[in-house]
């Protein structure tokens, strides 16, 4: 049977996560003092041997980012935190920031340290108001037991704080320079890269953003080394990932899993895992990555969970979502809900996203309503490769993946739409002839 692991969520929940004393008694801040005794290049090799991959969905190379922003002179840095946890079906963020905040803040601060950066933003999700509030404790305890502030355990110079920041309440604001903007306090858009964030960032200053994940697997990465943190997963993917199971699953919730070391069909119908589908359905298919991530297919379920090989089979780990949906559901439908989202974050700087997920969605629902014509199949074929291949910035270079992987996988199901059927008879024309 498949195993879940228990590294980064060692302990959660069993302690105050706020207090020092108790995170320290869990280890907390080994990591830290491990990288006080280290030289700038060694904290940088062993990050680039660990292999950790951003856990913010783009999976760019941690070491690689931090090797690049370090070599940059201009000064002052800004480390940001990306906790705007917007990706829908994702929901592990929030399991650290409330439970863990401490190890968020030693990883950001590690950060701090090796980039000689004295000031950190964390961007928190607006709607976690609470958890807020949680990780605002956290930062004032640190701060008391001189784990943040001036002259850091006693290290002369080595200041660092911390600032919370309420996320704006848009899913584009978890875009990396959408972020920085809203931070700045501008409207939440992306910006035209290059310049790239490592050097202008923040008030135009070189700035790292890493998502929360990452920055609390640093903490596993400077206590066990980088050699026992790439063991935990594969070769270019190293550590355990938080995935979050939701949807048609029987137990739905954040799993701990050694990227590589599960399958697909593991993590769906283990029961150390999601068990299976619920009500003696069958798996139709599983949305991975959030919103902007593809969607998976039965024929897919051996693929094992880790980023290349995901990535080989046409899928990819993205936030760690995995949204499972059963027989009853019409992937023509799902497809539509998701442009909805699409067309409703859409940010508008751009006409190729702005007005092209509105064609899309528009395609989509009359498909759904059983006034699908001829060609619609082609038409949307057609517009989300424009979509994604002229628009600025993730979100709408993202938007065309799910509809693409169902059109790879079940095109007749998009075909059948076209004649006013729904093989799943949940559409409005409910497998009939068209409404
Ligand atoms: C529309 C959009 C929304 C995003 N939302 C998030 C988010 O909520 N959290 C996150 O960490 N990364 C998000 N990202 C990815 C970030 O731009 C960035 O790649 C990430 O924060 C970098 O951290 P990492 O390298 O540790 O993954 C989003 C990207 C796009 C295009
Ligand atoms: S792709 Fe969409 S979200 Fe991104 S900048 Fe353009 S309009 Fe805004």
């Amino acid at each position: 049977m498949a195993k879940t692991m228990d590294v980064l969520l060692k302990g959660a929940g069993t302690f105050d996560g706020t207090d020092v004393a108790a995170y320290k008694a869990q280890g907390g801040y080994q990591a830290l003092e491990r990288v006080l005794g280290m030289s700038d290049q060694a904290v940088l090799d062993e990050l680039l041997k660990a292999e950790l991959r951003g856990r913010g969905g783009a999976a760019y190379p941690a070491g690689r980012k931090w090797s690049q922003m370090y070599k940059i002179p201009i000064t002052p840095k800004y480390i940001v935190c990306n906790a705007d946890e917007g990706e829908p079906g994702t929901f592990k963020d929030r399991e650290l920031l409330r439970d863990m905040p401490l190890k968020v803040i030693e990883g950001m601060t590690i950060a701090g340290r090796v980039l000689h950066s004295a000031r950190g933003f964390i961007y928190i999700r607006g709607e976690y108001r609470a958890i807020q509030r949680v990780f605002q404790k956290a930062i004032d305890n640190a701060v008391k037991a001189g784990y943040l502030g001036k002259n850091i355990c006693g290290v002369e110079g080595f200041d660092y704080t911390i600032t919370i920041i309420s996320g704006a309440g848009a899913y584009v604001c978890g875009e990396n320079s959408a972020l920085l903007n809203s931070i700045e306090g501008r409207a939440g858009r992306p910006r035209i890269k290059p310049p790239h964030l490592a050097e202008v960032g923040l008030y135009k200053k070189p700035t790292l953003v890493n998502n929360v994940e990452s920055y609390a697997d640093l903490t596993v990465i400077y206590t066990q080394g980088a050699d026992a943190f790439l063991e935990l997963g594969v070769p270019g993917s190293g550590g355990t990932k938080l995935v979050c199971l939701s949807g048609n699953v029987k137990n739905r919730g954040v799993y701990e899993v050694g990227l590589g070391k599960v399958t697909l069909r593991e993590l769906i119908f283990d029961p150390a895992f999601g068990g299976g589908i619920p009500d003696g359905k069958e798996l139709s298919f599983y949305h991975l990555g959030g919103q902007s991530g593809p969607i998976g297919f039965p024929e897919q379920l051996d693929t094992v969970y880790d980023h290349d090989s995901l990535w080989d089979a046409g899928l990819s780990v993205g936030s760690g979502a995995v949204v499972v949906a059963d027989g009853d559901v019409c992937i023509v439908d799902y497809c539509r809900k998701v442009m909805e989202f699409f067309v409703h974050e859409s940010c508008g700087k751009c006409t190729p996203c702005r007005i092209g997920t509105m064609r899309v969605l528009e395609l989509l629902t009359d498909l759904c309503e059983g006034r699908g014509r001829p060609g619609d199949t082609d038409r949307l074929e057609r517009a989300i490769t424009q979509i994604s291949a002229l628009s600025a910035c993730g979100l709408g270079q993202s938007a065309n993946k799910a509809i693409r992987s169902c059109l790879a996988h079940r095109r007749e199901d998009f075909l059948a739409h076209e004649q006013g059927k729904c093989p799943a008879g949940s559409c409005a024309m409910k497998g009939g002839e068209g409404a």
